[in-house]
């Protein structure tokens, strides 16, 4: 199995180089109005920003920096399928202007933006994050009636083009059933705030600049791409920024399309594969070794899976699960100035057991009977 990277540097209100319903996902952060580290790159597109915020206008400032990223929800709706999902991480801004202090609330304009274009909004996530500085005080301090809650979370509003994608074809529920989630980790991921992404380990998957760049965590990228598509599927970040999305995409196996402004990030982006493909395969490989330990404490707990694997022959906990098959990226090369291409490990044999179930049916009843004993992880020098 092969899947491909392709990165456009450009701007992204303009996505002509891209399909309408080409896209599966549209996963991505914008630059953030009103937050100070983007006032220029804002500025350069609009000289009006540039004097709104000059003369303390927020405003002005919050709306037209708005109508600069409008363009890209619309691209981003056109050349997505239908049933395709946006994610789109943003956090609210806090701003002094003309010694006001107030909220932007850039996460309640994007929602907006979405509903009009027709995107069917769904229920998003607060991505809650650890504050470096607990007893940093906004407004008065100590003295009530002027002093400011401190924002500490981001938001992941999601949103999909029309109704329930369908999966027409056999290849299709195939890859569908292959791209199964564990049912404990169906349980955390669909939470509706996150609080562990700050104590993931990242190796190079993230920068770690995120105050320089605005990059978010790998695990973010990762979770949410296993979460809205199938294998095979093509995700587009059109503000790629560092990449993340790209990385998580190979981790997942899935395709990628990036587009980003800033071709100072085309080194980062491209950085050697020996730097972050074997963090996107430890991740990927964590996903069974957190399995075999589940179900280790199932079993501790007289509680063991009765279902079974069929592709590595431990526990699962629905029949749902029977099919999972997480891919292993093995290599990846640059095939071209702007797109990697990576290969992953021949999928362990599907054994042969019972009839798939129907996708949206609730988990089927329980099969009694032992598990096989868990199949070795293969190593990257087995592969075929
Ligand atoms: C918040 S950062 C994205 C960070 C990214 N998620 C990561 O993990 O590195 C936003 C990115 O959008 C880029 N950008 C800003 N305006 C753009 C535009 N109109 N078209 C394409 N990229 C743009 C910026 O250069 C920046 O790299």
């Amino acid at each position: 199995m092969l899947t491909r990277h392709r990165v456009v540097f450009q701007d992204a209100a303009d996505l002509s180089f891209l399909d309408a319903a080409s896209v599966d996902l549209v996963l991505t952060s914008p630059p953030y109005p009103m937050i100070g580290m983007w006032d220029k790159s804002f500025g350069r597109r609009d000289r009006r920003i540039a004097s709104a915020l000059r003369e303390g206008d927020g405003g002005r400032a919050f709306r037209l920096m708005h109508e600069a990223l409008d363009g890209v929800w619309r691209e981003a709706h056109r050349v997505l399928r239908p049933g395709g999902f946006a994610c789109i991480v943003i956090g609210d801004a806090v701003r002094s202007l003309r010694g006001r202090f107030a909220l932007f609330p850039n996460h309640a304009r994007i929602l907006q933006a979405l509903l009009e274009l027709g995107f069917t909004p769904l229920p998003a996530i607060l991505w809650r994050k650890q504050t470096n500085a607990p007893n940093k005080f906004m407004g008065s301090g100590m003295y009530p009636a002027g002093a400011y809650v401190t924002l500490e979370h981001e938001h992941i509003l999601i949103a999909r083009k029309g109704g329930p994608r369908n999966f027409p074809t056999i290849e299709e529920k195939r890859r569908r059933r292959e791209s199964a989630l564990f049912w404990e980790e169906r349980n955390g991921w669909y939470s509706d705030v996150w609080f562990d992404l700050k104590g993931t380990r990242q190796d190079r998957l993230s920068t770690g600049g995120r105050n320089r760049s605005g990059a978010f965590p790998f695990e973010l990228a990762y979770r949410l791409i296993c979460m809205h598509t199938i294998r095979g599927d093509t995700v587009l970040d059109p503000f790629l920024g560092t990449g993340t999305t790209l990385r998580a995409a190979a981790a997942a196996g899935r395709n990628s399309v990036g587009c980003e402004i800033d071709k100072a990030l085309r080194a980062e982006i491209f950085a050697d594969p020996a730097g972050w493909l074997p963090a996107a395969r430890r991740r990927a490989a964590s996903r069974l070794e957190a399995h075999r330990a589940f179900v280790e404490a199932r079993r501790a707990a007289g509680k063991p899976p009765q279902h079974v694997s069929r592709r590595y022959g431990f526990p699962v906990v629905t029949r749902q699960e029977s099919e999972l098959w997480i891919p292993l990226p093995a290599s990846a090369r640059r095939e071209a100035e702007d797109l990697w291409v990576v290969s992953y490990d021949t999928p362990p044999d599907l054994c042969p057991g019972a009839s798939p179930p129907a996708a949206g049916t609730a988990p089927p009843a329980r099969r009694p009977g032992a598990a096989a004993a868990p199949r070795p992880l293969r190593s990257a020098s087995q592969r075929g």
